[in-house]
């Protein structure tokens, strides 16, 4: 380790040991002295498997583990998010995305009467055009859907409606549109009929400037086409500011709230997943809820080494803190999940991307590793290379779906060879002997097999973890989910950092509101000299093309 002994108690000396210990042997040696290690490092929960054997990690190792989860008093955390504590501590208010599946699934309390009003609400308003009941103001159906919005109000229903694919089965097709580059946009709008399209304007803040941009050119596209007095029926917003939505010309009975305590990257089970169910309807989205929820009870009430989420933070703090691997790559095996990665950054980067305690002082401990990856088999083909050769180990999360819907039987078996023969390479990579025998073998002369060996090895003892989904559906999907949430709370927990803001990416959008006017020609304001050297640049280049 390279730095890291944070908190009181011993439990990160006692961790370092273990790592020291365990940094005699390889993971294959592991096996060996193990024999049940297959079986006692796999979990089941909610219709997901994960198998962690393939990690250099022992039982001694994670009943230190254990005592760190308890020192940091984590299961307490996990009961105060869960029960609605003021666990956003710096925006003084609750996270209670959980709240939605439990009122999804009978858990109801009174004072969960609202979300459950505005659940139905937007299941209502889905549901009609799912099933293709939804007029526009001229009188046609409504066969189009363009969801409107950026960060968690676009990737959490673009991924879980890509990854739902086999559950389209609606009369409206759902289109995201996220860019601030309008030609993506034009791209969209280029197929569609005013008269047949619906927009969501999806934004909990409903200031985000991507999103108004976008909104506002939607409204122009459609104005040019059709009547001003025919927004109302076009146009409908995702939001917690229902007074801005109104500003912009949304008729308010076609509002759909997103509550305040519910934070932008956990809003997907909210009525920003209304994309989602509209594509998917909304038995199918209740499903999805249920997934979650299941999740959410497994989480709460397993013991540590049953419990998936908390066994998957424990991999994460050993591999970051302990082992100092700055990166997790996620690697699905499906094409139906292959915005998964992206999601998930959001998810995991924008939550655990913090550098100072809850108190506010400063870490002395890194936080949340780089989350990155692509669909198997795509990445095999181009960065897998540095995972199996790289001078920096990457542990790699295998996301395997199986079972009816997705691929064909044929191409979901090619998929798992794959996917299983990756995290096989990883852990046993190749000796320089061995790859220098099986040259010999080719028929290679000494000194060419000599030569060539130690490009052909591979050090292998890479670690991985492989999560299996029975099925890809409504259910396993939002179990999934809902995982890898708990696990981001649960490693905040441990690292004493509040996953639930996002202070960081203000700077940024302060900064471009003051640069815009000065590349727009109406500022000569001054910044520090490569700025200016940059905005100089693009002023050069702009006069040219006028
Ligand atoms: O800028 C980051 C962020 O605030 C995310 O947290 C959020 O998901 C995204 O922007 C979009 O925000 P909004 O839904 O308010 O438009």
């Amino acid at each position: 380790m390279k730095h890291n002994t944070t908190g009181p108690g011993q439990c990160w000396q006692d961790l370092q040991s273990a790592a020291s210990r365990l940094q005699q042997k390889s993971i294959t040696d592991l096996f060996v002295d193990n024999r049940q290690r297959a079986s006692s490092m796999q979990l089941r929960a909610a219709g997901l498997v994960l198998d962690y054997s393939k990690n250099a990690i022992d039982r001694g190792a994670l009943d230190l583990l254990q005592a760190l989860f308890e020192e940091c008093d984590v299961a307490h955390r996990l009961a105060d998010q869960l029960d609605g504590e003021n666990v956003n501590n710096t925006e003084d208010r609750p996270a209670l995305h959980t709240a939605i599946r439990a009122v999804a699934n009978d858990q109801t309390s009174p004072e969960q009467a609202m979300i459950a009003a505005d659940q139905g609400l937007a299941a209502d308003f889905a549901q009609s055009l799912y099933l293709g009941q939804r007029r526009g103001a001229g009188g046609e159906v409504i066969r189009d859907v363009v969801n409107l919005g950026i960060g968690g109000s676009d990737l959490g229903p673009r991924m879980a409606t890509a990854a739902l694919s086999h559950y389209i089965g609606g009369k409206t097709r759902v289109h995201f549109v996220s860019s601030l580059d309008d030609s993506e946009l034009n791209d969209t709008l280029g197929a569609l009929d005013p008269q047949s399209t619906l927009f969501l304007v999806s934004s909990k803040s409903f200031s985000t400037e991507e999103t108004l941009f976008n909104a506002r050119l939607a409204i122009d596209w459609f104005c040019r086409q059709r009547p001003r007095s025919e927004i109302a029926a076009h146009f409908a917003a995702i939001t917690g500011s229902a007074d801005a939505a109104i500003a912009l010309g949304i008729d308010p009975e076609m509002i759909f709230m997103v509550p305040d305590w519910v934070g932008g990257r956990y809003s997907l089970w909210s009525s920003s997943g209304l994309a989602l169910m509209i594509a998917v309807g909304a038995d199918n989205f209740r499903e999805f809820l249920k997934g979650g929820w299941l999740m959410d009870q497994h989480a709460r009430n397993s013991d540590f080494h049953s419990n998936m989420p908390a066994i998957l933070a424990a991999l994460e703090i050993w591999h970051r803190n302990i082992l100092d691997y700055s990166s997790l790559a996620v690697i699905p095996y499906s094409h139906e999940l292959r915005l998964l990665p992206s999601y998930l950054q959001q998810l995991i980067m924008e939550s655990n991307g913090k550098c100072v305690t809850r108190a506010g002082d400063p870490l002395q401990h890194s936080t949340s590793p780089l989350i990155w990856g692509t669909a198997g088999t795509e990445g095999q083909h181009s960065y897998h290379q540095l995972l199996h050769q790289g001078t920096d180990i990457i542990p790699v999360d295998f996301i395997l779906p199986l079972g009816p819907g997705g691929p064909s039987a044929e191409a979901e078996t090619r998929l798992a060879s794959h996917c299983l023969a990756q995290s096989k390479a990883l852990m046993e990579g190749v000796s320089r002997q061995a790859a220098e025998q099986e040259m010999l073998e080719q028929g290679l002369d000494d000194a060419e097999a000599g030569r060539l060996a130690p490009h052909k090895a591979m050090p292998g003892n890479r670690p991985s973890n492989t999560l299996v989904l029975e099925g890809l559906n409504p259910r396993t999907l939002g179990a999934l989910i809902a995982l890898y949430e708990h696990k981001t709370f649960l490693t905040s927990a441990i690292w004493d950092i509040n996953p639930f803001d996002q202070w960081g990416v203000e700077l940024g959008k302060k900064l471009s509101q003051a640069i815009f006017p000065v590349l727009d020609g109406s500022s000569k304001q001054q910044f520090d000299p490569s700025t200016n050297a940059l905005m100089a640049l693009f002023s050069a280049y702009r006069q040219k093309q006028t």
